[in-house]
């Protein structure tokens, strides 16, 4: 089947359920064409709490389908292929953190949202990237623990010297595999491109950016900017997308390697298949699956993400 003929049918199969699609940005192009809302992943928590449907789909990675549940319980949450989760939210758990908290009393905790459900429950506040740098900015404690990314947690602090900021070691292994010789080399090929990063780069490449966003932030700035070139230094898609909506311009990959496996496990067929399920009164033999979860996690895991729309909104 032609793909225009698969998306015609899950646009038919969307209605007919009153079902959501939400897309992170990171989603192929085909994908990111049938969803409702797309975006980075506080632009998306936002727009799970809008939707009037009675279905959520979730092309993305689990924790963010999760985010989806809890801000919006009452609704049905599918994340549309389950083997899609985000190795940076399996890195710490509840355990560790409640050790160091136990040891540290004094800090705030401060979870990126790529985090469990339930390691969300023993934190004060989440952040995205975003919206880390206000957060953290306006939180009244000056002690902070930052987890679980210490590449963002890095560009957070080196902007607030004023924090006393302690990291621990987890991140985006996807990002922070992009090397200073990979951007040098590209820079060189490139000289008059503009290198826009996404924080979740270790410091010494963001140290080379003339841009330092979201992935939100990266799109809408190389959508205004006078510029004609950009190395964009975050998933493959965003310079896939931004070339397709912005065909005047020039846009590089930092390298072709960085892709999102996990990101890039949801096919278009596991889209139409999540919706069969969805209209089928849930027939198992497909690959999505349905987010399920206990209010009393749902109550205590929302609290930090509840106190993130308050002090990011
Ligand atoms: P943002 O969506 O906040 O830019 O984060 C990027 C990412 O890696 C999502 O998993
Ligand atoms: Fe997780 Fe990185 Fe993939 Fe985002 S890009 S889902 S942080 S592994």
């Amino acid at each position: 089947m032609k793909v225009h003929e698969l998306q015609e049918k899950i646009l038919k199969l969307k209605k007919e359920t009153n079902t959501a699609i939400l897309a992170h940005s990171y989603q192929a192009r085909e994908i990111v064409e049938i969803a409702d809302y797309t975006g980075d992943s506080y632009k998306l928590s936002v727009d799970a709490t809008k939707t009037n449907a009675d279905n959520i789909l979730f092309c993305g990675v689990h924790f963010m389908a999760e985010t989806a549940k809890m801000l919006s319980p009452e609704k049905r949450v599918f994340l549309a292929n389950k083997n899609a989760g985000c190795p940076m939210a399996e890195q710490m758990d509840r355990e560790l953190i409640s050790q160091i908290r136990e040891q540290d009393p004094e800090r705030t905790v401060v979870a990126y949202i790529n985090t469990t459900a339930s390691l969300k429950t023993v934190c004060d506040v989440c952040v995205t990237s975003s919206s880390a740098l206000k957060i953290v900015k306006a939180i009244e404690n000056d002690k902070i623990l930052f987890i679980p990314d210490c590449n963002l947690g890095s560009w957070v602090k080196k902007q607030l010297p004023e924090k006393d900021i302690k990291l621990l070691h987890g991140g985006c292994p996807t990002h922070a595999a992009v090397t200073v010789a990979e951007v040098k080399k590209i820079k060189e090929e490139h000289p008059d491109a503009l290198f826009l990063v996404h924080p979740e780069c270790v410091p010494e490449v963001v140290a080379l950016a003339d841009y330092i966003g979201s992935t939100s932030g990266i799109m809408d700035f190389a959508r205004k900017s006078e510029y004609k070139k950009f190395i964009i230094g975050t998933e493959t898609s965003i310079a896939e997308h931004l070339q397709y909506e912005c065909p005047e311009k020039i846009f590089y990959p930092v390298t072709k390697d960085i892709v999102c496996r996990n990101m890039k496990i949801t096919t278009l067929p596991d889209v139409y298949n999540a919706l069969v399920r969805i209209s089928d009164n849930n027939s198992p033999e497909y690959n999505s699956c349905e987010i399920i979860m206990e209010q009393d996690l749902i109550s205590q895991a929302r609290k930090c993400i509840d106190e993130m729309i308050r002090l990011g909104g």
